[in-house]
């Protein structure tokens, strides 16, 4: 049976979930970090599931209105602040992938705070990817290692991104069914499962059915069954 040691989600539509409500796009933010929160701690207790990433700002996401940009810092530094006794109560490991280094260095220190404080915790690790594009992390792994006199092997490659992680479920919330810059690398064999429910909507429940639906494909690798 096919265990999903590695979640990934594409958490969109929050906007959409709050402008179908009457209210600003930020509210969407607001009450889709309760989700994460939800969907972490579910994770954490099944002792399955190893390493759930999130994308939670994309290198492109800069793109957006100041105000929404500057509210969506504020959220996830926020988040980090009040979810380390969870992180520690839960046994989860924090680890930031992206380069955080475009963040007010109020929001990095806190960023690794939250990881260096969470560290020791064995049990799930929850992976936020922060100012994260996939194109962006190959570079950045393809520049620290480009100087070696060989020629650069996949497990080299694989040392120098972010995530070292393949992924083996890969979901995307909101109705769109493209990757965005993530995790391209890593998706190469993930299933992909992609769901109408906007982020705020989704639930331990529908990820319990999809993670059901996981355990019976017949995944192959290029091989034969
Ligand atoms: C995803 O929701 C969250 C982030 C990208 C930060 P969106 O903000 O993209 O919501 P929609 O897709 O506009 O509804
Ligand atoms: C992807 O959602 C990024 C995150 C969920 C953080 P977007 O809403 O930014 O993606 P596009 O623009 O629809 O592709
Ligand atoms: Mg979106």
């Amino acid at each position: 049976m096919n265990r999903a040691t590695h979640i990934a989600i594409i958490m969109d539509g929050n906007g959409r979930w709050a402008e179908l409500r009457g209210e600003k796009r930020v509210k969407g933010h607001e009450a889709g970090a309760k989700v994460v929160r939800s969907i972490t701690e579910y994770c954490a207790a099944h002792k399955e599931v190893q390493r759930l990433t999130l994308y939670a700002f994309s290198t492109e996401n800069w793109k957006r209105p100041k105000v929404e940009v500057e509210f969506l810092m504020k959220l996830l530094e926020k988040y980090l602040k009040s979810e380390l006794e969870n992180y520690l109560k839960n046994n989860i490991r924090f680890e930031p992938i992206g380069d955080i280094r475009a963040f007010s260095s109020s929001l990095q220190k806190t960023i690794k705070d939250v990881a260096e404080k969470s560290a020791h915790c064995d049990g799930l690790i929850q992976s936020l990817a922060l100012n994260y594009g996939a194109h962006d992390e190959m570079l950045r792994a393809i520049n620290k290692i480009k100087k070696a006199d060989e020629d650069i092997t996949e497990a080299m490659l694989y040392n120098a991104l972010d995530c070292k992680d393949s992924v083996d479920l890969l979901i995307r919330t909101g109705g769109d069914h493209r990757l965005s810059n993530f995790l391209l690398w890593q998706s190469a064999y993930a299933e992909l499962f992609f769901t109408d429910t906007l982020w705020p909507d989704f639930s331990v429940k529908e990820l319990e059915k999809m993670l059901n639906n996981f355990t019976k494909i017949e995944r192959k690798f290029g091989g034969l069954k």
